[in-house]
């Protein structure tokens, strides 16, 4: 199965100007090997620098997701700071990123919520990168199993409140498994550790429906040039979703060589 590496940018870069130096960085690396990686590269820039990232990124080898979307509709209305699916596309998103333990901690995104979300992506032709993952305690204190069952119910009630979603679904889902403990620390689970619980998610998926079989899982937290080649070694991690280290053309694409 083909590795995907995704940069999550965040709230990053803070000017318009380094957002440009890092994307003609990465392009140029990109097209002058275009043997550097066989990975499929994708980046998540803010909201405000989307649009310029989508154009820039149309007709590449690099795809352009949006870092989060509506809950409330897929298109247009009343709903003062949000961005609908069907804009994120205009503005040249492919994929969304949904679920990001920063989006559920500071602006406390229900399970409803989530899954309208995905409704909304699916809906409008956007691929979903799904995020899940364990807090310190709830690692600490062995739930992480258990609470990978609870944020993967989404999919499920998705998949059993709108059916005819279900190819869709299957073909444009990417899960990310980032236990929160390791977002932007340094702490990494093993690679075993990693392994038994992507194991866990492709399972659980199987069950929810025979489609997803084939849904990629890629582990996020604390990825970086030096801890790639671990990760990219199991045969049940399928890539990686990477914060702080795609911010740097370099390591980001150190990462990509790794898978
Ligand atoms: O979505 C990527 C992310 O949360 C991981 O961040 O900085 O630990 O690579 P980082």
């Amino acid at each position: 199965m083909q590795a995907w590496v995704i940069g999550n940018w965040k709230q990053n870069p803070a000017t318009m100007s380094e957002v440009n130096a890092l994307l003609e960085t990465l392009l140029a690396t990109v097209t002058d090997d275009s043997d550097r990686t066989s990975c499929q590269l994708m980046v998540a820039p803010s909201c405000v620098h989307l649009a310029t990232v989508g154009q820039r990124l149309q007709n590449t080898p690099i795809l352009c997701a949006a870092q989060d979307i509506s809950a409330h509709s897929d298109s247009t209305g009343a709903y003062t700071g949000d961005c609908s699916a069907q804009q994120v596309a205009d503005a040249g998103a492919s994929w969304t990123i949904v679920g990001h333990s920063e989006r559920r901690q500071y602006h406390q995104e229900s399970h409803d919520a989530l899954m309208y979300k995905l409704k909304h992506a699916f809906t409008q032709n956007l691929g979903v990168i799904f995020c899940v993952g364990e807090t310190q305690e709830q690692y600490d204190n062995k739930q992480t199993l258990e609470v990978l069952n609870d944020q993967l119910a989404v999919v499920k009630d998705l998949l059993d409140k709108a059916s005819h979603l279900a190819k869709t679904i299957a073909d444009n889902l990417i899960i990310a498994y980032e236990p929160v403990w390791a977002i932007g620390t340094g702490k990494v689970p093993t690679v075993d550790e990693v392994s038994t619980t992507h194991d866990y998610i492709k399972t659980t998926l199987a069950g929810f429906s025979e489609a997803l079989t084939q849904t990629r899982v890629l582990y996020g937290g604390s990825v970086n040039a030096d801890n790639a080649e671990s990760f990219a070694a199991s045969p049940v991690i399928d890539g990686a979703l990477v914060g702080g280290a795609s911010l740097k053309a370099e390591s980001f694409l150190a990462i990509a060589d790794a898978f």
